[in-house]
């Protein structure tokens, strides 16, 4: 994706330009450019403290829907680095590749295959319409050595997608889990690629992480789990977000299909840089297990227990990125609301209070009230041990409102003088800024049941 292609906008709400997103993300301690201090390296991103609750619960959900509620499904967590047999098995060596020209005019890069087709054909740069170089290819596979000794060293790779150790692991699997086809294998974790155009904040990185289901079918039912799959991962990703009329599956045409799939969708979502994957489901095949049987001289068959057939399993992938879903629910939930006194807009994150990363506030309303603070800081002592909670009493409550809005905590607890009286707290509501009394008593059950996911 390049920076000139593909800009869309609906006009009643309009999408979020992707600068206002960075911007509050360093301010709030979501996101920070990596290495920042040196003058920061291209499409490397690290996690602030928000950041990481946020990172976590996105994860915690996936694996929660994924691993724990599908009892056909398992989970595991492969290292980073592999032989480098695997990646020449898996064909990433020979094709895994982009190909790129650059603008002799203005310098920009762009993908070949992410080119407007006039500009293709009439070689020339889609921003200055200078004139193009020809094509180049490079190979996105990051390498790396093993050992310390000059000669001795192994050239290998760190993983160019995390689904690989799936594969490697499958028979281990099968022998120690008691699984039978058909079954799956999830993982989550890191994946490197040498982009040539990183961009787009979060969008397009160079290290970043990925979340597989490898699931192992007969052959004679792959297409009931393909179907099965692609529907579920699309529910998935709809049941978290705001704006349900910028999802959508798109099929790939034959030229779209990567060297390992028959057959693929990709989960769509709309921003301001057009429709763009989120998620792909692949229809593999047998392409993984038999490359890896023919490269290893390790039979990765499979034997019916009842029928006695053997054969090898055929391969449902669903891989969609862990940093793109945060990018993608930050964008979906990010709002600047009119004040409705001409005074500074409201800006909120309407995310999912699952996940969230402060589920509550707990806000004293005056600090200077001994007795507001001893109740509300044992308000606070109490929740944090459920939910991550936090405790402000800095500015006025109406401050304190927004700078929990802002991050997206779905509840805000005041301790007023009320609350001495009848041992009652106002509970505000993020989206609707409606506030109820619920007792302190009744409050742990109260926000448990409206953040936790169950
Ligand atoms: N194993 C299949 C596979 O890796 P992919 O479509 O290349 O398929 C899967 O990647 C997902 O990983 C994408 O849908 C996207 O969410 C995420 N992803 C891929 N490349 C990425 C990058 N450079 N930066 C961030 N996320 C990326």
């Amino acid at each position: 994706m390049t920076q000139v292609e593909n800009k869309a906008e609906t006009q009643d709400t309009p999408f979020v330009p992707i600068e206002k997103l960075v911007a509050l993300c360093k301010r709030r301690g979501f996101v920070y450019p990596n290495s920042e201090i040196y003058g920061g390296v291209a499409g490397i991103y690290d996690f602030g403290p928000l950041g990481v609750e946020l990172r976590n619960n996105i994860r915690r959900y996936w694996w929660w829907t994924m691993v724990q509620l599908n009892d056909n499904v398992v989970g595991i967590e492969g290292a980073i680095i592999t032989h480098p047999r695997v990646w020449e098995a898996s064909g990433h060596v020979e094709n895994f590749v982009d190909r790129l020209m650059d603008c002799k005019k203005c310098k920009r890069r762009f993908r070949i295959d992410h080119l407007p087709e006039e500009n293709r054909v009439q070689n020339r740069c889609p921003v200055c319409g200078g004139e193009l170089t020809e094509p180049r290819t490079f190979n996105l596979l990051m390498e790396t050595y093993l050992g310390v000794v000059e000669g001795e060293r192994m050239k290998t790779y760190l993983r160019g997608e995390a689904c690989q150790n799936i594969y490697l692991d499958y028979d281990n699997v099968l022998k120690s889990s008691r699984m039978q086809i058909p079954f799956g294998i999830c993982q989550i974790g890191k994946a490197f690629r040498n982009e040539v155009t990183p961009g787009n904040f979060l969008f397009r990185q160079r290290e970043f992480e990925q979340w597989d289901l490898q699931f192992f079918t007969h052959p004679s039912e792959m297409q009931q789990w393909f179907d099965h799959w692609k529907e579920r991962r699309f529910a998935w990703y709809k049941g978290l977000i705001n704006h349900k009329d910028r999802l959508r599956l798109r099929a790939h045409g034959p030229d779209e299909l990567a060297h390992y799939a028959k057959q693929a969708f990709d989960v769509e979502y709309q921003t301001i840089l057009g429709w763009q994957e989120w998620e792909g489901i692949h229809w593999r095949q047998d392409w993984d297990l038999s490359r890896h049987s023919q490269y290893s001289g390790q039979d990765l068959g499979y034997t019916d227990p009842n029928t006695k057939e053997r054969y090898i399993p055929w391969i449902v992938e669903t891989s969609g990125g862990v940093d793109r879903t945060f990018l993608y629910l930050l964008l979906d939930a990010y709002e600047e609301e009119p004040d409705p006194a001409g005074k500074e807009p409201r800006t909120v994150l309407h995310l999912h209070p699952w996940i969230a990363p402060v589920k509550v506030a707990v806000l004293p309303l005056q600090k200077n009230k001994e007795e507001l603070v001893t109740t509300a800081k044992g308000i606070h002592e109490r929740l944090k041990r459920l939910m991550v909670c936090q405790y402000d009493d800095v500015a006025n409550i109406g401050r304190r409102y927004r700078r929990q809005d802002e991050i997206g905590t779905p509840y805000c607890v005041t301790v007023d003088f009320q609350t001495l009286d009848d041992q009652t707290v106002t509970v505000r509501e993020r989206d609707s800024m409606a506030q109820e009394r619920v007792a302190i008593d009744a409050l742990s059950n109260y926000l448990r049941d409206r953040v936790m996911w169950q």
